[in-house]
């Protein structure tokens, strides 16, 4: 079954205890999106809150992030509690070695591509990805609109696995009720929601939906 990753960014901040614990019973993961204001327009966390959620809850934490030279903070953000940490392709001019680094930290690692990133660019080094996130949107905002291409490129994705379920594949951006099923159709592992989760009195409902339970 799809698993569900709520976005944090769509979460009240000035009460994420709160919001944690409303998701927390159906999620199956929390995906927090870190920007700097580079890579992406909009700046968010750092790896003190990530400390912050650590101390919240046992779900496992998959780190989204969208900054210039990931390398530099991968440490702080592993040692904030992260255990899975993605990185973006066009923001490593080393990719197999930000890789290879954060094995050697102890998480899980994933490569997340833009829209206009082909997936065939992973080709070489799918087999040290645990996990590769396609953005469905281009990064930086929660709300935005689903990018319909995306379906293709989770089943090029797919494709490229050769009949193995390793790298898992994440999805992230524009994700609802009405995108969900084709999203899993095409062969999804994870599904990210952040607006359609939070903007909600219910949640766990909402992930519930998504993973149509
Ligand atoms: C966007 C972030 C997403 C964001 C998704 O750059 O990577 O994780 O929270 O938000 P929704 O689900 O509202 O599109
Ligand atoms: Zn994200």
């Amino acid at each position: 079954m799809v698993r569900v990753a709520p976005s944090l960014l769509s979460a009240d901040f000035g009460n994420l205890r709160e919001a944690i614990q409303k998701v927390a019973p159906a999620a199956d993961l929390l995906h927090l999106d870190v920007m700097d204001g580079q890579f992406v327009p909009n700046i968010t966390m750092g790896a003190m809150i990530v400390e912050a959620v650590r101390k919240s809850t046992d779900l496992p934490l998959d780190v989204h992030m969208m900054i210039v030279e990931p390398d530099r903070c991968l440490s702080d953000f592993r040692h904030a509690g992260a255990d899975m940490l993605s990185v973006h392709v066009e923001a490593c001019t080393h990719l197999e070695r930000t890789i290879d680094r954060i094995h050697e930290l102890g998480a899980l690692a994933g490569a997340a591509i833009n829209p206009a990133t082909p997936v065939e660019q992973l080709v070489d080094i799918l087999g040290e990805l645990d996990y590769v996130l396609v953005m469905s949107v281009n990064p930086g905002f929660g709300g935005q609109k689903f990018w319909p291409r995306a379906i293709q490129k989770i089943e090029r994705t797919v494709a490229l696995r050769q009949g193995q379920q390793r790298p898992l594949i994440e999805v992230d951006g524009g994700v609802n009720e009405s995108t969900s099923q084709a999203i899993r159709r095409a062969g999804a592992d994870i599904l990210v929601a952040g607006s359609y989760v939070f903007d909600s009195e219910d949640p766990s409902e909402r992930i519930r939906i998504l993973r149509q339970e």
